[in-house]
This record gives C-alpha cells, sequence and structure tokens, in this order.
C-alpha cells in the first residue's frame, strides 16, 4: 500500500475489517433482542440488485432444532453454543407475491433472480457481521447448513422460492485467533485485463506464505496450504443434492 494513504491510516472501519477471524467458541452472554434488532437493521442498509430485497433470515433459539441443525451441518458443535443462530435465506416469495399482485404472474425460476436473491442476502450477512464485530462480538458463517437443505426447509417452515444459503453464528468471543493472511491484492486486482499468465505463481507464492501460517498458528497447528485446503474443501462439499434441491422449490428451471 502506498505509505501516504490516507484510507490507510485514517479508516476505522477498514482497520476493522482487516481484524475480522471467524469465532467459533462464544462465552455464555446473549446479545440482546434490540441489539440484535439492530445488527439485522444495518445489514438491511446492504445494496440490494433492482432493491428487491430478497433475503428472510430466521433467527433459531430452540435448542432441539439448533441441535439438528449442528448434526446436519457435520457436527459443528458451535451452532449449539453460539448466543444467536441465524439463517440467513435467499427469499423471492415476497417478490413472486408482488408479481402476482401486479398481474405479472409467478416467477418462473429464472437463473437471474436466483443469483440476485443469492447475492442479495450475501451483502446483507456479511453487513450484519461486520456491525457485530464493530462492537466486539464476532461469528462464524455456516455454509454447512447446505448438507441437508431439505431438513432446514422442513424445520424451518421454508416456504417455495425460498432456500436457506448459510446459517451464521453470532456472540462474545471466548477466544481471540489470528487474522488469516488473504491473497496479496496484486494477486486478485489484475490490471485492465484477467492476468492467467500469473496465477499459476501467485498460488504457488500463497502456499509458501500459509504453509508458515498453518504451521505457526496458535492453535491447531499443521501442514498444510491454501492448495491442498481447498481441493480438499472443493471436493468435500459437492452437495450434488443442491441443483435438485432448487429446482423443486421453483428457485431455478425443471
Ligand atoms: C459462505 C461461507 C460458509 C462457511 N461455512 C462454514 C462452516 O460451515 N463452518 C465453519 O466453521 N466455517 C465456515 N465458514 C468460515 C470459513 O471457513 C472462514 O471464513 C475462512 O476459513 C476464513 O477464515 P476467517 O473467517 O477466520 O478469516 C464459512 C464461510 C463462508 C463465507
Amino acid at each position: 500500500m502506498n505509505s501516504d494513504s490516507l484510507l490507510e491510516s485514517n479508516s476505522e472501519t477498514i482497520e476493522l475489517m482487516l481484524k475480522h477471524r471467524s469465532i467459533r467458541k462464544f462465552i455464555d452472554k446473549p446479545i440482546s433482542n434490540s441489539d440484535l434488532e439492530h445488527l439485522i437493521l444495518a445489514g438491511q442498509a446492504a445494496a440490494s440488485s433492482s432493491f428487491i430485497q430478497a433475503y428472510s433470515i430466521i433467527r433459531v433459539t430452540d435448542k432441539a432444532v439448533r441441535a439438528k441443525i449442528a448434526e446436519a451441518a457435520g457436527g459443528q458443535s458451535w451452532i449449539n453454543e453460539a448466543p444467536e443462530f441465524l439463517v440467513y435465506c435467499a427469499d423471492l416469495k415476497r417478490i413472486e407475491l408482488a408479481c402476482v399482485q401486479q398481474g405479472q404472474g409467478k416467477l418462473e425460476g429464472h437463473t437471474e433472480h436466483f443469483l440476485a436473491a443469492t447475492v442479495d442476502v450475501a451483502l446483507v450477512a456479511q453487513n450484519v457481521l461486520l456491525a457485530a464485530e464493530s462492537v466486539g462480538l464476532g461469528g462464524v458463517y455456516i455454509g454447512g447448513i447446505r448438507n441437508n437443505p431439505q431438513l432446514l426447509a422442513d424445520l424451518l417452515n421454508l416456504p417455495d422460492q425460498v432456500y436457506p444459503v448459510f446459517g451464521m453464528c453470532l456472540g462474545w468471543p471466548a477466544i481471540d485467533p489470528e487474522v488469516k493472511p488473504r491473497f496479496p491484492v496484486a494477486s486478485i486486482l489484475h490490471q485492465e485485463k484477467y492476468q492467467i499468465e500469473k496465477v499459476e505463481a501467485d498460488v504457488t507464492a500463497y502456499d509458501k506464505q500459509m504453509t508458515e501460517y498453518y504451521g505457526s498458528r496458535d492453535s491447531n497447528a499443521r501442514l498444510s496450504d491454501w492448495s491442498t485446503q481447498t481441493a480438499k474443501a472443493v471436493q468435500l462439499k459437492k452437495r450434488e443434492h443442491m441443483l435438485d434441491f432448487l429446482q423443486q422449490r421453483g428457485l431455478l428451471k425443471l
């Protein structure tokens, strides 16, 4: 970064963003209803594609329901333990109602609408997490809920045109994990055109950096790197059921 950069020295928000790390262990202290609602309000301030606001968030407090979700997500105990657990849903139901009301008929599972709703809810969620982090709370996304999305739909009474994209645990951190190094900006920010010729070397260099990070971090130190982790993650999380599930819910065409 440029050393005379105004942003680098002056933005508390950017400083906060650069300190992000997922939190999976929480102290036994609730988040008040009004604080939670305020975080959701901050979430909703995110931009929304054509202002469709295609999202709903389900707050799950029932311990038995949480336990079922935690098990379906591969035994993620923090889903049971977090003071708050939210399920973020892409929601085209409201939009469909508006279309019907306007005499336009029902939605027909267009991929573009599915993408817009999925992007919308992700923006809200990231705003919520960032707002939470700004007051000292922490949290973690839970994509593991898509291991069994039908279970979530049944447990949470989700109508058609709505699907659970990810969960989020929130609470007061009981731990302070290290920040994971990201790819260098130069690897992510391409100048004018996508620079395919440098991708391989960038990944090799980043793997070296991540080997050092994984080997030296305070908890769960291990011999690994980004490529190894990523290839494993992608192989384990194919979730072949997703297309069928989304089609059955009317979010994508059959
Ligand atoms: C959409 C999404 C789904 C995720 N799903 C899970 C999950 O199921 N369980 C979990 O422990 N972490 C999950 N994570 C957290 C990532 O593992 C984490 O963000 C990543 O390793 C980077 O670490 P950091 O957030 O501490 O910087 C998810 C993150 C995202 C964005």
